[in-house]
């Protein structure tokens, strides 16, 4: 079994949630990615980075992957975490080229990426994250064919969503033991 090391980049908590329950399983330390150093790395030799999706950016990824590819970990398993559903492709497709922009083509290829939900509570969002909301939402809005995923967005807007459910990282556990 190789040494592994969980690094997550989280604001509300959800990836964090689901970077602890995979490291407890895996049996070793989950750490955020600002703290980790260059020296957590060295201590290991596979990797199982998780970030939350913030419009178009992974929390924590560009520290992490800087910190990855200095270390020369070559093993690696990925997941996002988001409100988007895991069940669409379009959702897939968009966590790996976000994560593609920071790993080399060689790593990429053979790094197992997945996508978990989170949830949103519209009372702690920051000034900025409210802000970004509030824009995302009058788009939508104005949007004149809305995809389910959209509806569902507009609804649950203000109110607290979760779709935690640790049962979903248990893949991203099997990925990590096959490496
Ligand atoms: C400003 C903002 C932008 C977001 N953008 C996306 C997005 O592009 N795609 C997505 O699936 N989820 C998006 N989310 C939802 C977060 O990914 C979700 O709340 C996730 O659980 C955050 O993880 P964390 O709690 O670990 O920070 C966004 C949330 C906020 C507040």
């Amino acid at each position: 079994m190789p040494n592994f090391l969980v690094v997550y980049g989280s604001r509300y908590g959800s990836t964090e949630k689901y970077a602890r329950f995979i490291a407890e399983r895996l049996g070793c330390a989950a750490l955020p990615a600002e703290k980790t150093k260059a020296a957590d790395l060295k201590a290991c030799n596979a990797v199982i980075f998780g970030g939350g999706v913030y419009a178009g950016k992974i929390a924590g990824w560009k520290r992490a992957s800087r910190l990855i590819r200095k270390a020369g970990i070559k093993r690696l398993v990925l997941f996002v975490c988001g409100l988007a559903d895991p069940a669409r492709q379009k959702t897939r497709d968009e966590a790996k080229q976000l994560f593609y922009r920071h790993l080399p083509a060689e790593t990429a290829q053979k790094t197992p990426v997945f996508c978990l939900r989170g949830g949103m509570d519209y009372a702690k969002l920051n000034f900025t994250h409210r802000t970004m909301m509030a824009m995302l939402l009058s788009f939508l809005r104005r949007k004149k064919e809305r995809s389910e995923e959209d509806e569902k967005l507009l609804e649950s807007y203000g109110k607290k969503i979760d779709f935690y459910d640790e049962q979903t990282a248990l893949p991203v556990v099997s990925a990590a033991e096959n490496l």
